[in-house]
C-alpha cells in the first residue's frame, strides 16, 4: 500500500469524531511490531520517529526512516510517518527526503513570541515542502517574570485564547495541547482536565494532539478522544513492554546469546501492547464511559 500521509489519517479520524493512533519507533523491531498490530486490527497507523531517536542512531536519520518507509510500503493497512519533537531545524530540513508527511516543531519551550516566530517560521518552510505541521503550546509564562513552563511539565496547562491567538498567528495544522498527560510515566494515573479540554475544542478548529499517552489509563484515553483528541502519540508503553519481556527472556536462560531470541520476544510484546491501544482508541468515539468520581 502507498506510504498515507499523517494529514489524511488525522482529518479521517476526526471526521468520525475519533482519533488515529500514533506510535513511537525506535527500531526496525518497534516498525515490525506496530505494523503487524495495526494488521490485525485492520486500522491505520502513524509511526513516529522522535528526534531523540535518531540521536540515539547516531544523529542519521534516514536509516530508520528508510526501513520504515519500506514497511510502511508493504503493509495492508495505511500507514503514515511522522518526525516527532524536532528542535533541530537541520533535521526539519531533511524530513520531506526521508518519508515524512508530518512533523511536530517542539518550540514550547520558549517564551511565547519566540514560539510563535520559530513556529511561523516552521509551518511556512513545511507547507512549501508539502508537510503537515503540528506545534505545541504549553502554559505561557512571561507575564509575571517567570520564563514558559514547558508543556512536557506534569502541571502545565494550555490556555485557550492563547491558543487561538496561537493558531492564528502559526498557521499550524495541528496543536498539541497541554491537559493532564505527561512524557514518560510507567504508571498509568494521570488525569485529564476534561473541562479544559471542552475549552480547547470550542476554542480551536484545528486538529488537537494529546502527548505523554502512556500516562493514561484506557478510560482516560478514551475520555480524552470522546472530548476533541483526534491523535494519540504512545512512547513510554511500548519501551515497558519491550524491556519487560526482554528482561524476561533473558533472566530465564542466561546463557542466551542469540539476539533473535529476546528481540523476538521484545517484538512480541511490543505488539500485544499496540494491539491493545489500538482498540482503546479505535473504539473511543463509540464507547460509552462510567461517570467519574473526581
Ligand atoms: O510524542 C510522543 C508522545 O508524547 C509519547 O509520550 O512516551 O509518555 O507515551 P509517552
Ligand atoms: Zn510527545
Amino acid at each position: 500500500m502507498p506510504l498515507s500521509t499523517t494529514g489524511e489519517l488525522v482529518a479521517e479520524a476526526a471526521s468520525s469524531a475519533g482519533a488515529v493512533a500514533a506510535f513511537n519507533v525506535i527500531t526496525l523491531e518497534h516498525i515490525e511490531a506496530v505494523i503487524a498490530a495495526a494488521e490485525a486490527a485492520g486500522e491505520p497507523v502513524v509511526l513516529q520517529l522522535s528526534e531523540n531517536a535518531v540521536q540515539f542512531h547516531g544523529g542519521r536519520m534516514h536509516p530508520t526512516a528508510a526501513a520504515a518507509v519500506s514497511a510502511a510500503h508493504r503493509s495492508d493497512v495505511p500507514v503514515a510517518l511522522h518526525l516527532d519533537h524536532v528542535k533541530n531545524e537541520a533535521l526539519l530540513q531533511d524530513a520531506a527526503d526521508c518519508g515524512f508527511s508530518s512533523v511536530m516543531f517542539d518550540a514550547a519551550h520558549l517564551p511565547y513570541q519566540e514560539n510563535v516566530a520559530a513556529t511561523r517560521k516552521a509551518v511556512r518552510w513545511a507547507h512549501a515542502n508539502g508537510l503537515w505541521l503540528e506545534a505545541e503550546l504549553g502554559e505561557v509564562g512571561g507575564k509575571d517574570g517567570t520564563g514558559p513552563l514547558d508543556a512536557h511539565a506534569p502541571g502545565a496547562r494550555t490556555d485557550p485564547d492563547e491558543a487561538r491567538r496561537f493558531v492564528e498567528e502559526t498557521g499550524v495544522d495541528a496543536l498539541a495541547v497541554a491537559i493532564g498527560s505527561s512524557h514518560a510515566m510507567t504508571s498509568r494515573d494521570a488525569r485529564i482536565d476534561n473541562d479544559l479540554l471542552h475549552r480547547l475544542r470550542l476554542a480551536l478548529e484545528v486538529p488537537l494532539v494529546l502527548h505523554g499517552s502512556s500516562g493514561l489509563s484506557d478510560q482516560e484515553i478514551q475520555r480524552a478522544v470522546q472530548g476533541g483528541i483526534n491523535k494519540v502519540n504512545i512512547g513510554t508503553a511500548l519501551s515497558i513492554a519491550m524491556t519487560t519481556a526482554v528482561r524476561a527472556t533473558l533472566a530465564a536462560d542466561p546463557s542466551a546469546v542469540d539476539p533473535r531470541g529476546y528481540l523476538a520476544a521484545g517484538r512480541r510484546a511490543v505488539t500485544g501492547t499496540v494491539t491493545a491501544l489500538l482498540a482503546t482508541v479505535t473504539t473511543a468515539a463509540s464507547a460509552s464511559l462510567p461517570v467519574r468520581s473526581a
